[in-house]
């Protein structure tokens, strides 16, 4: 009995000593006990076989052979509570029963989708996006997801860049507040809650600037614009303790992302001090060798471990050659061991070590089937993301008692679709979606009629339909029109050199708009469009992105105005692909143009207005606001004091609203030249008709700080611009000056 009883204790105090041990400490621990074919085996990533988010180069027999040897770290595109238990047993026949990391692209919603990132930014609903995320998160987590591959944090000014819809737009501000509310959503209550998934900033770095708009093309700018314009969300995330960073298929002035030991190792794992750890994206360790940074595998796995690359997605190098790299001495241990630990702490951290099955949970994945709430959220979600452009005559809301309506256009009986790029759709979605169609007709009155005509494909020259569409628009009351491009005509590997309308829709609209019905137009898109001659023409436009699964929902609550639209858009939309790039913050140069259409001796173009179509910042909504009483609490300060800025806003309308309040900053004078206007501030706020509020922000000189020639980040005395307003072209400015 004794001898039960010691051995009771003494492996009671075992387990409380390795219980008490630090993860650090049980990281070393392990890493003690690891080959160097294990260690490596823990930075190798392979995608599932059910489906592919890149080239395909998975060979399944032979992944499930390395699982099981111990050599594989991580799984993407594996999901399930089923699929992910099954691969993580036979992580548990290898030696040390090391579990394996399951990532997702989760980026925006899981079961449950929400509208397209651009779409979501147009909200400027930083809680809205953060629930968002806290929804996705509990949906993909119950689905047996450790790791999203999300928030994508890459300011774009260049809508060809179909990557753009995943994206927040143009703006850094506005971009780093989204990451980092993408980031708390999805962590929640810290790693290792059960309805928490490890976030992921990507592209590291610069991906969204690449040249032309043309995916995986070249990035090449100054040190100064990189720290300036794209590296401060991915800063701001290290700080905010997103668990991982993925790096981007660009290269940054002739270096590869995935190699650049500049952003990877001097700053993030450097001076920002980074714990977690850089996964590759997609192969783009091995795609140095096309690159032509890298003359073969050797080589490419040499210069990515040296650069700072943690994980291998895909690309194979790393399980072939880093033994062999490290055995000759090409490669330090170290660098392997420092690698492994970072992924092997964010498994400690996972609590997947504790119990590898935790998140793998046919219970929880029920009930995250088809939650209801998360439905009804989405749908709010969705009509705060749209944007109204033009609303004449105040065209909109419609009544819901519309004799006859027509919904015309090739997306009106869409389901899927609705999902837009970078969902994972399943297969009951068509059942599960709501389609345009279904939402209309859900909120119009029993008695009215809702017609529909597809009237055209989205892409190519069929005028075969128009005849129908045009008959079925003279039986309408009013036509609503639905138009833009198709849900996978934006994301990855979709860049576009014209982003018009495709094929023959503008035709179409044409066609209808001579019956002289009165005409709603909705754009679905992951992107900004071209549409001169609707904007022109058509009296109603609504930017409807793609939504998501309650889409249908969503847009009719806008329609029938049973919400308000409050959206405003987060990029610049371009006249013509010529303008392209055009955003709002952009320099003076030292021969501005006086106005849109001043040509004379400046810079613009002598065929094209100098604005752009429909500007940064800029939505309407069916009620008016009215801004007034603008008041700085100094014209005055100097050094480490606080300007307070109050407005006051007016809802003169006849509808309860929201409207975002956006503040920006003109700096006058600079070491270097300074943008016409920076973000600096915006809120949300919703107004009851009748009624108004004082806005209030506050700046200090944090807010003024810029990069200058020398890489130095300080902000200089002088005269500033303070501009409030509703776009970033309807403000009201007040100058100061600031003494450091
Ligand atoms: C893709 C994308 C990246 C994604 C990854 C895994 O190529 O560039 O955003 O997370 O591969 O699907």
């Amino acid at each position: 009995m004794k001898r039960v009883y010691f051995l009771l204790v003494f492996s009671a105090i075992g387990m409380n000593t390795y219980a008490q041990k630090t993860i650090d400490q049980k990281v070393t621990e392990l890493l003690s006990k690891m080959t160097l074919e294990e260690k490596v085996g823990q930075m190798v990533q392979y995608s599932g076989f059910e489906y592919a988010t890149g080239p395909q180069q998975s060979n399944s027999a032979a992944v499930l052979e390395e699982i099981k040897k111990g050599k594989v770290g991580s799984m993407l595109n594996v999901a399930g509570s089923g699929e992910t238990k099954a691969f993580q047993k036979l992580a548990m026949q290898s030696r040390l029963k090391i579990p394996l990391l399951f990532g997702q692209d989760v980026i925006h919603g899981y079961r449950t989708t929400f509208p397209v990132n651009l779409g979501q930014a147009a909200s400027w609903d930083l809680d809205m996006i953060e629930k968002s995320e806290r929804i996705a998160a509990t949906e993909a987590s119950a689905y047996g997801i450790h790791w999203t591959f999300a928030p994508m944090v890459d300011i774009a000014r260049d809508p060809r860049w179909g990557r753009v819809m995943e994206g927040s737009g143009e703006d850094t501000y506005l971009g780093t507040k989204i990451g980092l509310a993408r980031i708390k959503g999805f962590q929640g209550k810290g790693l290792g809650s059960l309805d928490a998934v490890m976030a992921c900033a990507k592209h590291f770095a610069a991906y969204g600037a690449a040249v032309g708009g043309r995916d995986y093309n070249a990035v090449d700018m100054s040190l100064r614009q990189l720290h300036e314009t794209y590296l401060p969300p991915f800063k701001a995330a290290a700080e905010a303790g997103v668990a991982t960073f993925m790096n981007s298929f660009n290269d940054i002035n002739g270096i590869p992302a995935t190699a650049h030991q500049y952003i990877q190792r001097n700053l993030l794992k450097g001076s920002w001090n980074y714990k977690g750890f850089v996964v590759s994206d997609w192969g783009s360790i091995g795609e140095m060798i096309p690159h032509g940074y890298a003359k073969d595998g050797g080589e490419a796995a040499e210069k990515a471990i040296l650069g700072g690359s943690d994980m291998d997605m895909e690309s194979r190098v790393y399980m072939t050659e880093l033994p062999k790299l490290v055995k000759e001495g090409t490669v330090d241990i170290k660098l392997v061991d420092d690698a492994a630990g970072r992924i092997l702490t964010k498994k400690f951290e996972m609590g997947l070590f504790d119990d590898p099955y935790r998140f793998s949970n046919e219970k929880r994945q029920k009930e995250q089937t088809d939650n209801k709430k998360n439905r009804e959220f989405g749908r709010e979600f969705g009509s705060k993301s749209i944007v109204l452009l033009k609303n004449q005559q105040h065209i909109l809301p419609l009544s819901k008692s519309v004799k006859t309506v027509a919904l015309i256009g090739p997306f009106g009986k869409e389901t899927v679709a609705n999902h837009g790029f970078w969902s994972i759709a399943f297969k009951d979605d068509t059942q599960r979606i709501v389609s345009q169609f279904d939402g209309i007709r859900n909120q119009l009155d029993k008695n009215s009629t809702l017609l529909y005509a597809k009237g055209c494909n989205v892409d190519d020259q069929d005028r075969s339909m128009f005849a129908e569409a045009v008959e079925t628009a003279k039986k309408a009351d009013v036509v609503i029109m639905t138009l833009g491009e198709g849900h996978a005509m934006s994301g990855e590997a979709k860049s576009r050199s014209n982003i018009g309308f495709s094929g023959v829709q503008e035709d179409l609209l044409k066609e209808i708009a001579k019956t002289g019905k009165p005409v709603i137009l909705m754009i679905n898109a992951g992107r900004p469009l071209i549409f001169n001659w609707a904007s022109d023409h058509i009296p109603a436009i609504m930017y409807t992105w793609w939504l998501g699964t309650e889409a249908g929902n969503s847009i009719a609550d806008i329609l029938f105005g049973t919400m308000n639209p409050s959206g405003k858009l987060p990029m610049s939309f371009p006249r013509t692909e010529g303008q392209i790039p055009v955003y709002y913050n952009h320099y003076n140069t030292g021969r501005p143009a006086k106005n849109n259409t001043d040509r004379n001796y400046v810079s613009a173009y002598i065929d094209l207005d100098n604005d752009p179509k429909y500007p940064f910042g800029y939505g309407l909504s069916y009620t008016d606001f009215q801004y007034s009483d603008m008041v700085l609490s100094s014209a005055s300060l100097t050094g480490n004091e606080t300007l307070n800025i109050s407005v006051t806003v007016s809802n003169t309308g006849k509808y309860d609203g929201e409207e975002v309040i956006q503040l920006y900053i003109r700096d006058l004078f600079g070491k270097v030249v300074r943008p016409v206007k920076e973000l600096k501030g915006f809120q949300k706020v919703f107004i009851k008709k009748g009624e108004n509020k004082q806005v209030h922000f506050r700046l200090t000189p944090e807010d003024l700080k810029f990069f200058d020639d020398t890489l130095n980040f300080d902000w200089e005395g002088g005269e500033f611009d303070i501009m409030v307003g509703t776009s970033s072209q309807n403000v009201q400015t007040k100058r100061i000056n600031w003494v450091k």
